[in-house]
C-alpha cells in the first residue's frame, strides 16, 4: 500500500514512517520541515510542503491509497494570540487535505487525534455516580487542593479510565482544533463515502521527542533538567495520573489502523484511544527518569498551571478488541531507555 504521512518528519510521524517502511509499504511524506532527520534512510519519498497548499497536497497524493494525517501545530502555545496559527495549521490544513483527497478519490484516512478532546478524565462519586467536574478553581489550587471534587456534593471522587464515548470537553485552542479535525474527518467521510480512524493518543514519549520548546512534553522537560544536573520540578503534588505510551507503540497503532481502515464501514470516522493501559503518575515518571540518569531526586513544588488537567488515563479496549493492538513497551523499561539517551 502507498501511504501519505503528513507531518512525517516530526516526532510521531517519523516513527510511523519507519514502521510502515519496515512493514513493506511505500511511504510519501509531506512536511514543512526540510531538516534531515529520522526518516532519511527509510526510502520514503519526501515532499517539502504545507498541508494548507492544495498543489503540494495534490502532488503528494499521486498514487496514494491511504493518508495518515499527523501534521499539526502542537502544544499549548504562548498565549491566545496563537489561536489563528493553530486553527490555520490544524483545521484549515485538514480541510485542504480532505478536499484534495475527495478530488483525487483517496478514501482511507487515519488521523492523529488526542486525549485533550476529553478535558478532565473520568470521575466517579460514591453517591452520584459518574460526574463531570469543571475546571479547578485557582483558590483551591493555591491552597493545595488539587483533586477535583464532586460537582453535586463536593465529596471526594475516584478517577477512572476514559472511554471514547466520554463527553468531549476541549478546554484550550489546541484541544479545540484537534476535535475540529475529527469533525472535519467525519464530514468528509459522510460526503465522500470515506473511511476513517481517529487515534486519540495519550501522553506519547520516546526517542525523537521534541525538547526545550514551549511544546515539549513533560518527560522531555524532566530529562533536560536532569541533563543540566538539576532536579526535575514536579507540579502540584506529583499525583497527577497519566497514561504514558511509547512512540513505537503509537506508530504500530497507526500501521494496524492503516492496514484495517479499508475494511471499515464507509461514511464514518471512528475514534480509538491509544494508551498503554498502565496508569502512572507524573511524580513516578520523574522518579524513574531521575534514577536512570543518576540525577537528583525530583522536587515536588506545589506550583500549578491553571487549566492543567488533574487525571486523564485511557481505556484502550476498543483498539485492542477491534484492531488487535496492544502496547508492548513497558513504562519502566521505556522511560529508562528514554532517560538513558544523552540530550
Ligand atoms: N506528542 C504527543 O504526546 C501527542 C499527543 C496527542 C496527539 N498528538 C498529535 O500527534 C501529531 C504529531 O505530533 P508530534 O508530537 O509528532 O509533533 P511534531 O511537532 O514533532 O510533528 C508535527 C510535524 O508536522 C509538521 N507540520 C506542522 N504544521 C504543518 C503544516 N501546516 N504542513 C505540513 N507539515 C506541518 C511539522 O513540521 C512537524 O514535523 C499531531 O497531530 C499532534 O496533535 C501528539
Ligand atoms: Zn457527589
Amino acid at each position: 500500500m502507498r501511504v501519505l504521512v503528513t507531518g512525517g518528519a516530526g516526532f510521531i510521524g517519523s516513527a510511523i514512517v519507519t514502521e510502515l517502511s519496515e512493514r513493506g509499504h511505500d511511504v510519501v511524506v509531506l512536511d514543512t520541515s526540510a531538516l534531515p532527520g529520522a526518516i532519511d534512510g527509510t526510502g520514503a519519498l519526501r515532499c517539502v510542503g504545507d498541508v494548507r497548499d492544495p498543489d503540494a497536497v495534490r502532488n503528494a497524493l499521486t498514487g496514494v491509497d491511504a493518508v495518515c494525517h499527523q501534521a499539526a501545530m502542537v502544544g499549548l502555545g504562548k498565549d491566545f494570540a496563537d489561536a489563528p496559527a493553530y486553527v490555520s495549521s490544524n483545521d484549515v490544513g485538514t480541510a485542504v487535505l480532505l478536499a484534495a483527497m475527495a478530488e483525487c478519490g483517496v478514501r482511507d484516512l487515519v488521523l492523529a487525534g488526542s486525549m485533550v478532546v476529553y478535558g478532565e478524565g473520568r470521575y466517579e462519586c460514591p453517591a452520584h455516580g459518574v460526574v463531570r467536574p469543571g475546571p479547578r478553581a485557582a483558590a483551591d489550587l493555591e491552597a493545595g487542593r488539587f483533586e477535583p471534587r464532586c460537582p453535586c456534593c463536593g465529596g471526594e471522587l475516584s478517577p477512572g479510565l476514559v472511554g471514547e464515548d466520554a463527553p468531549l470537553d476541549p478546554r484550550n485552542v489546541y484541544a479545540t482544533t484537534k476535535l475540529a479535525q475529527e469533525h472535519l474527518g467525519a464530514a468528509w467521510a459522510r460526503a465522500t463515502g470515506g473511511r476513517g480512524v481517529a487515534l486519540r493518543y495519550h501522553n506519547v514519549y520516546g526517542p525523537g521527542m521534541p525538547r526545550d520548546t514551549p511544546y515539549a512534553g513533560v518527560a522531555s522537560f524532566f530529562r533536560s533538567s536532569l541533563a543540566r544536573g538539576e532536579a526535575p520540578r514536579v507540579y502540584e503534588d506529583g499525583a497527577q495520573r497519566r497514561d504514558f505510551v511509547h512512540v513505537t507503540d503509537v506508530a504500530r497503532a497507526n500501521a494496524v489502523a492503516l492496514e484495517a481502515v479499508r475494511g471499515r464501514a464507509a461514511g464514518a470516522v471512528t475514534a480509538f484511544n491509544v494508551g498503554s493501559g498502565d496508569v502512572r503518575t507524573v511524580g513516578e515518571m520523574a522518579q524513574v527518569l531521575a534514577s536512570t540518569c543518576d540525577g537528583p531526586a525530583p522536587v515536588v513544588t506545589g506550583e500549578f498551571r491553571l487549566g492543567d488537567v488533574r487525571h486523564v488515563t485511557a481505556d484502550s479496549a476498543r483498539l485492542r478488541g477491534e484492531l488487535g493492538w496492544a502496547a508492548e513497551v513497558g513504562f519502566v523499561e521505556g522511560m529508562a531507555a528514554f532517560g538513558a539517551v544523552a540530550v
